[in-house]
């Protein structure tokens, strides 16, 4: 439809119309009349469903036709529903967590991923996506960490771009395309003390110079929505921050897009003290420019009374509609308001087996091996158990893959008895494949259940009346294996609902079911190769020092046993780098790679008392930002730079180079990390900030060099004349192969 024609629709729409297009309902009522609508009074429900403007959470080619037919029928301009669903980190095809992705520092990976889970949901009756999270995370207690690419907003920003750019492709009205959301905006990732749904301080230097920079890039790469964020920031709601929707949103950084809020984010202005009602808080919204409102009945039963009360201007109400009237039009649904969706070419199209080689490259790169004493991966050995709770889990999704059947994933126990050269049992006794000229035996023990008896977790509460004699039972099976095995790869993680929304802890560290498992299986183990699943840093404890090898493995979806299977194996080098720091202690959090100096910093060798320090800790991370070994051992020369000066009169730049040797034995891939530091300024800066990565693989004994660009616009931040500017001055470059690199060469900035 021409945008002249949007315009004639929008002026023949009535004002009841028009709200209820700003009014998004959950789909659970269609699925199975669920009280799980955010409604007070279920009855509103019917009244709402013939105009609201779109629906959260329904999927199935054929129910998504079936509620447009309908709707579309009734409704005065016959106006398409919009169906939107979180597409997280997979449809049927599931990707590793978007953490996991972080750690694969390689945005095309996640492109790929976007792309196809856009093709699955759209076939399946999706047209908008809740998805990337952006948030910008610090501190592992918050759940949702899991959802995030991690600490840093250069990193962020790149992994955010490229899901954008894989979910909508050129065009949204491509049919195997969805409009991309971007949440939460803004700062929900620094939620106080890691507690879901708590409140944020942010200084604007701090909000500007980390926090929204993610959010920016995916906005530059054409995301088309954008979803208000839970907390307060400063003070003020996100749903009702004029300031940051209105000035920072729309007029600085440009988006033109729709403005949904969080599930019932706009109602909880009142909760908060922030709205006296769900009328004031509808006003506080729609002045701030949120234009969808998820879940509620704040617009639906208030815009009216406050437009003719004169209390709010027809004009926002307007505006707001034609955005979204604009997206289903960008959309293509008034031309097919089925955006494709086919049964039948969903099923052609599920799970194929080109999307689970994209899903198995994805895990294999996101996996980060932090431990490997005396090379003992790739595993050597013929006689290996595959012990824990993970050894044969199917859940190795997270919590936000809605729409996947877990039976589809691969576990590592199924992978492994898929190798040509493996006889697998499980247990001691009983034999799933054998065949005499395999040379290789796995044995499987589950060792222990993945949670301690009457845990939380989001989904509810584990309990287990048979808990002890299950995990004694367990155990001596675990105990016999080890003994036979001459290594054993312990499978251990979180629960699947221990991170995600509404799942912060003040203990990081595995459930005690686990630990006594790994402390078992250390005493008897000749090797042991600890695997950790988890969608959050964790506290390790002891694992580390006692691990012949540590993997993690994060949540790595459908295809994670086979990724895993081809580390083990030795079929590829781990290149993984952590997106997140990882502390020695619950602790340390928030801890982070690009902090201050302070003005007392500690020595990095040695004590000194009254430094920046903690008496039983150290300060930093346990296992730093960009950290990931491989199978392979690098070197790096020192940074050569191809001229000392940036000049901002003349705008040259500067090369800065390496020369990456691979002097081990394997064939690898390491990761070359760009980090800079503005030595002296006006604010104080950061130690390192990570401005460029690129990954190099390297056959034993080769080299390659790899340069990166310095121009002055990395050299910015957010300054005290609230604008992005360079100081001139001395800047450090350093070049590694993770966040401690002090590889440095200098140069300076001048006029
Ligand atoms: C979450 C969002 C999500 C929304 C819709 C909320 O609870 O915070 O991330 O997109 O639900 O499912």
């Amino acid at each position: 439809m021409k945008i002249d024609d949007l315009r004639l629709l929008l002026d023949d729409m009535s004002i009841e119309e028009k709200i209820m297009q700003l009014v998004q309902l959950p789909g659970a009522v269609y699925e199975s009349g669920a009280a799980v609508t955010g409604l007070s009074d279920l009855s509103l429900f019917e009244k709402y469903k013939k105009l609201a403007g779109s629906l959260l959470g329904v999927r199935g080619a054929d129910k998504v036709k079936a509620i447009q037919d309908e709707y579309m029928a009734a409704h005065p301009h016959h106006i398409p529903l919009l169906f939107m669903l979180d597409v997280i980190h997979g449809h049927d095809t599931v990707f590793p967590c978007p953490l996991g992705q972080g750690a694969t520092f390689e945005p095309e990976v996640s492109r790929k991923g976007a792309a196809i889970q856009a093709k699955e949901a759209a076939a399946d009756g999706i047209q908008v996506t809740f998805s990337p999270m952006v948030d910008l995370v610090r501190d592992a207690r918050w759940g949702r960490v899991v959802e995030s690419t991690g600490e840093d907003p250069y990193l962020n920003g790149e992994m955010a771009s490229a899901m954008v750019k894989g979910y909508q492709g050129d065009s949204v009205s491509d049919k195997e395309h969805l409009a991309s959301c971007v949440k939460h905006f803004a700062g929900y990732g620094a939620s106080e003390a890691g507690r879901d749904y708590n409140s944020v301080e942010l200084s604007e230097y701090t909000l500007r110079d980390k926090y929204l920079k993610g959010y920016k890039k995916a906005i530059e790469a054409g995301a088309k929505l954008v979803m208000s964020s839970f907390n307060t920031l400063n003070g003020i709601p996100s749903s009702g921050n004029k300031w940051l929707m209105r000035d920072v949103l729309r007029d600085e950084m440009g988006f033109e897009g729709v403005l949904i809020s969080d599930w019932g984010a706009i109602g909880e202005m009142v909760p908060w003290g922030f709205a006296k009602d769900l009328k004031d808080a509808a006003r506080l919204a729609i002045e701030a420019g949120v234009d969808i409102d998820m879940c509620t009945e704040s617009y639906a039963a208030n815009l009216k009374d406050l437009i003719e009360s004169g209390d709010i201007d027809v004009k926002l109400l307007d505006e707001a509609v034609f955005r979204i009237l604009n997206l289903k039009n960008e959309l293509g649904l008034f031309e097919d308001p089925y955006h494709g969706a086919s049964m039948e070419r969903y099923e052609e199209i599920r799970l194929s087996k080109e999307s689970r080689e994209v899903a198995r490259d994805a895990v294999r790169k996101s996996l980060v091996l932090l431990e490997n004493r005396d090379d003992t991966l790739p595993i050597k050995e013929k006689k290996i158990a595959l012990i824990g709770p993970y050894a044969a889990e199917k859940n190795l999704h997270s919590s936000w893959a809605l729409s996947l059947d877990p039976e589809k994933t691969v576990t590592l126990m199924e992978a492994a008895g898929e190798s040509d050269d493996v006889n697998l049992f499980i247990g001691m006794n009983q034999g799933i494949s054998a065949s005499a000229n395999r040379d290789k035996v796995v044995r499987v023990a589950k060792g222990s259940t993945i949670l301690d008896n009457d845990s939380t977790t989001v989904i509810g509460t584990y309990t287990n009346d048979n808990f002890d004699d299950e995990n004694a039972s367990l155990l001596c099976e675990a105990i016999e294996v080890s003994e036979w095995a001459d290594t054993v790869v312990l499978c251990l993680g979180e629960g699947i609902g221990q991170s995600g929304e509404s799942t912060s802890k003040t203990n990081i560290t595995l459930p005690e079911i686990q630990m006594e498992l790994f402390y078992e299986m250390r005493r008897r183990a000749k090797k042991l190769i600890t695997l950790i699943f988890t969608g959050r840093p964790l506290d390790f404890e002891h694992i580390p020092e006692l691990s012949d090898a540590l993997l993690i493995c994060w949540r790595p979806g459908t295809e994670g046993g086979h990724g895993i299977w081809d580390i083990l194996t030795g079929r590829f080098s781990p290149s993984g780098k952590l997106p997140m720091s990882l502390p020695y202690t619950v602790g340390q959090a928030p801890v982070y790679y690009n902090a201050f100096a302070t003005g007392r910093p500690k020595p990095t060798v040695g004590q000194s008392s009254f430094t920046t320090r903690y008496l039983d800790c150290p300060n930093e991370a346990r296992y730093p930002f960009g950290y990931g070994l491989t199978y392979s051992k690098f070197e790096i020369s020192k940074v050569e730079l191809s001229g000392h000066a940036i000049s901002k009169a003349s705008g040259n730049t500067i090369t800065a180079s390496v020369t990456v040797t691979n002097t081990g034995v394997t064939a690898a891939t390491q990761t070359v990390q760009l980090y800079l530091r503005d030595m002296v300024a006006t604010r104080v800066r950061p130690v390192k900030e990570l401005k460029g990565f690129k990954k190099i693989r390297l056959l034993p004994g080769e080299s390659g060099t790899v340069s990166f660009e310095i121009n002055e616009e990395m050299l910015e931040f957010w300054t005290l004349d609230n604008k992005f500017d360079s100081e001139c001055g001395e800047f450090k470059v350093f070049i590694g192969f993770d966040s401690t690199t002090d590889n440095e060469a200098e140069f300076i900035l001048d006029i």
